[in-house]
Parts: structure tokens; C-alpha cells; sequence
């Protein structure tokens, strides 16, 4: 435990909120949410059943699933206005054309600045139906289609996709992206959930304390890396070629996305499930098993490389390794891949958006002063 004062770089280490919905244990590599690991949840319940699991703290009953499914089907349209702003903002990238869609979500909000536990779960409910709405239009505005109004009998992944291509996609493909959007729907103090929680810390709202974690996650050093895990792929070509590319991109300074985790140091748990998720697609042959065949393969020399390159330091495939495979074999592309993220950790921040407000306490560390002091004004 860090005494008062002294200074944590990146604040590794730090314990900074007490939490009961999802736990990181980084030495065994083992992912809890909500009392379930990821591999007992993950494709066995619907990434509404894992939603509300977090917001509610259990899983609804069995006959009680349908009913949420409708519900939060009913909150998919989005408002004009957030229409007409995706229009203006159809050449930007995905997360950032969600960053700012985002933003106008709270419109239809009779009192936006409400954050009791129903009004925060109502909130909750809305923002997770619809980033998905959002993230389909502007993949159809930014090729010049109209967006397509949401399906309300569909479950949430089959419907996104049906918005994006405008088919109702093969039940497998459906229920990879469900798979993968459980999969990354929290995950302890990561640094968009903390930003979420800092803003709502200030007694903030939901909206805009979602609206910080978007603008968190798109970095490359947190879940802006499968893209270029997909753009790796297609640069090595084939596995022969793997170690060759690895080694240089790594004496060009270069980090190996999909690689590396502040936490684990062990292979990411998720990695194993989406990996399975991956082989099913490949294995059912709707996309690019040369592909999947790949990808085992690279891993594999990675890890190699990586232990030679910082032996000790523990370099194990994480999340975003495949999935850049599962969404491409969904039939997206990369720069779309951390709004796919963000649609499913959404609700995870909207949990914990409520778990800060019902904790309130404003969460404000300090700094160490490494600047000049004493100075004066000699004009
Ligand atoms: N490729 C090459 N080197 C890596 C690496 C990677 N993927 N990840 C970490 N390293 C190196 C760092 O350069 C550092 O070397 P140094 O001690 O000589 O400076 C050392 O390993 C330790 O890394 P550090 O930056 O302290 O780890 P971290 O906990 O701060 O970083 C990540 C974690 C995720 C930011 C980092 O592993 C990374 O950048 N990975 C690639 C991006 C990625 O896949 N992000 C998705 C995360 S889910």
C-alpha cells in the first residue's frame, strides 16, 4: 500500500475504489464479474443477461429475460438530432463520431442531471441500446446509405448487424459478436471506467461521465489496439514471414499490439474465450479460417519474441489479440473495432456510474510538484 504522498507512476498498483462488480487477477488470470468468471458467462447468457447482471447485481430469472430483451429493445431509436450530428461527423472515425453522439443522448432526458439510482439505471438501459444504433448508422452514412431503423424482435448483437448490412445475420455470427461484447463488458479499474467514475465522483451525470470514458478508450495503449492487431495480420502474410516482422517492429521501438497488460501477467483470460470464438466462426467456415490459422500462429512467435525481446517482463497475449479476428470475421473493419468495444463496456460503466454515486466520494489524488517556486514579477 503507497503511504500519503508518495508518487505511483500510472497509479499501478493503487487501490482506488472498492467494487462488486467485476475482479482482475492478474497473477492466475482469472476474470470475475459479477461473481461468475468469464468463462462460465461468456456465450452462456446474452449480453442483456450480462448487462443487467451488473446493474442489478443478479442475473434475471429465467422468465424475466425476455421481458429485458423487449425492453431495451424499445430504447434502440435514436433522436434526429443525434441523427443529423452522425451525419456532420460521417468521415470522422467511429469512436469519435460515438464520442460526440454520445453527448446529445442526455436530449430526451426530461431531467439529465438526475442522478438517483433509478434515473441512473434508466440512463443506463438507454445508453447501452443505443450505441449500437449509433455506431450502425455511421457505418451506413459513411458509405453514402441511409441508416437503417433498428429491429425490435431481434436480440442486440443480431440486430446491429442486420442495421450494419442490412440482412439478418447467421445465428453463429450473431452470437460471436454477443460472446465478444460479454466478454469486454468490464473489467475492474481500467482506465476508461476509472475516468467514468472520476467524473461521476464529482456527483456528475451518467451521460457525461460515459461520454469521458468513449474519449478514454480509444487510445491505442488501451482499446484501440485490435485494429492494428488486424493490420499486423495482413501485413506478416504468412507465418514464415512472422518472426522477421515482429523483430523488426520491435527494433523500430515499435509495441506488438494484443500484447502486454498492466494487470495480468499471465494470458488474458478473454483471450482464450475469444480465440474459441474466432475457431467456431473459422471452423464453420464463414470467414477466413487462413486467417484464424494465421493469427495462431503469430501468437505463438509474439510470445517468443516478446520473452526474448524483455525476458521477465511477462509479454502474454491479451483481449484485443483476437478480438480483431472475431470482429472481422463479423464482417467489420478496423477503424470500427473500439466503437465495437465500446458498445459493449458501456454498460459496464453505466454499473459502475451507479456504484460511484451510491458510494459519493469525490475521487481527487494529488500531485508532486516538480516545478519552479518563488518566482516574481519583475515588470
Ligand atoms: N510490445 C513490446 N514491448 C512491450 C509491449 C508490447 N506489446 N508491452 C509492454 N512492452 C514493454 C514496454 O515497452 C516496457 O519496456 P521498458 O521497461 O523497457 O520501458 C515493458 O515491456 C513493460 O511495459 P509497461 O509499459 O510498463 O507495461 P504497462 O503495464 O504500462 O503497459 C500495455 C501495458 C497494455 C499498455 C502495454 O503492454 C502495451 O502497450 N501493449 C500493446 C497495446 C495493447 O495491446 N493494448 C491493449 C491492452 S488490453
Amino acid at each position: 500500500m503507497p503511504e500519503t504522498g508518495q508518487f505511483v507512476p500510472g497509479l499501478e498498483g493503487v487501490v482506488a475504489v472498492q467494487t462488486k462488480l467485476s475482479h482482475v487477477d492478474g497473477q492466475k488470470g482469472k476474470l470475475i464479474i459479477g461473481g461468475y468468471s468469464i468463462e462460465e458467462l461468456a456465450g452462456k447468457v446474452s449480453f442483456e443477461e450480462a448487462a443487467d447482471l451488473l446493474w442489478m447485481g443478479a442475473l434475471p430469472a429465467a422468465e424475466d429475460a425476455e421481458a429485458l430483451r423487449k425492453e431495451l429493445a424499445a430504447l434502440r431509436t435514436i433522436r434526429p438530432e443525434t441523427l443529423e450530428l452522425i451525419k456532420i461527423a460521417r468521415h470522422s472515425p467511429p469512436i469519435d463520431a460515438l464520442r460526440m453522439a454520445c453527448s446529445t443522448l442526455s436530449l430526451d432526458l426530461s431531467k439529465p442531471n438526475d442522478i438517483s439510482p433509478a434515473a441512473d439505471l434508466a440512463v443506463a438501459k438507454r445508453l447501452t441500446a443505443r450505441f449500437p444504433t449509433v455506431v450502425a448508422a455511421h457505418a451506413r452514412l459513411r458509405q453514402g446509405h441511409e441508416p437503417i431503423p433498428p429491429r425490435a424482435d431481434l436480440g442486440m448483437a443480431a440486430n446491429f448487424l442486420y442495421m450494419v448490412f442490412g440482412e439478418v445475420p447467421h445465428p453463429a455470427v450473431a452470437k460471436a459478436l454477443d460472446t465478444y461484447w460479454t466478454t469486454v463488458i468490464d473489467h475492474g479499474m481500467n482506465a476508461s471506467t476509472f475516468a467514468a467514475r472520476v467524473i461521476a465522483s464529482t456527483r456528475s451525470d451518467m451521460v457525461s461521465a460515459v461520454t469521458g470514458a468513449v474519449g478514454a478508450l480509444k487510445g491505442p495503449l488501451h482499446g484501440g489496439a485490435p485494429g492494428p492487431v488486424l493490420d499486423m495480420l495482413v501485413d506478416i502474410q504468412s507465418a514464415d514471414r512472422a518472426e522477421a516482422w515482429l523483430k523488426n517492429e520491435l527494433a523500430e521501438g515499435r509495441r506488438i499490439m494484443g500484447f502486454g497488460h498492466r494487470v495480468y501477467k499471465v494470458r488474458d483470460p478473454r483471450a482464450e474465450v475469444l480465440a474459441q470464438t474466432a475457431e467456431v466462426l473459422a471452423g464453420a467456415d464463414l470467414r477466413n479460417r487462413k486467417l484464424y490459422d494465421l493469427a495462431r500462429s503469430v501468437e505463438k512467435t509474439a510470445l517468443h519474441v516478446l520473452d526474448e525481446h524483455k525476458p521477465g517482463r511477462n509479454l502474454k497475449t491479451n483481449v484485443e489479440f483476437y478480438t480483431a479476428l472475431v470482429l472481422q470475421s463479423a464482417g467489420l473493419v478496423p477503424d470500427q473495432f473500439v466503437a465495437m468495444f465500446a458498445c459493449g463496456r458501456v454498460a459496464g460503466w453505466c454499473a459502475h456510474v451507479m456504484e460511484q454515486h451510491s458510494q459519493d466520494r469525490l475521487i481527487r489524488p494529488q500531485s508532486q510538484y516538480l516545478g519552479p517556486q518563488g518566482l516574481s514579477i519583475s515588470r
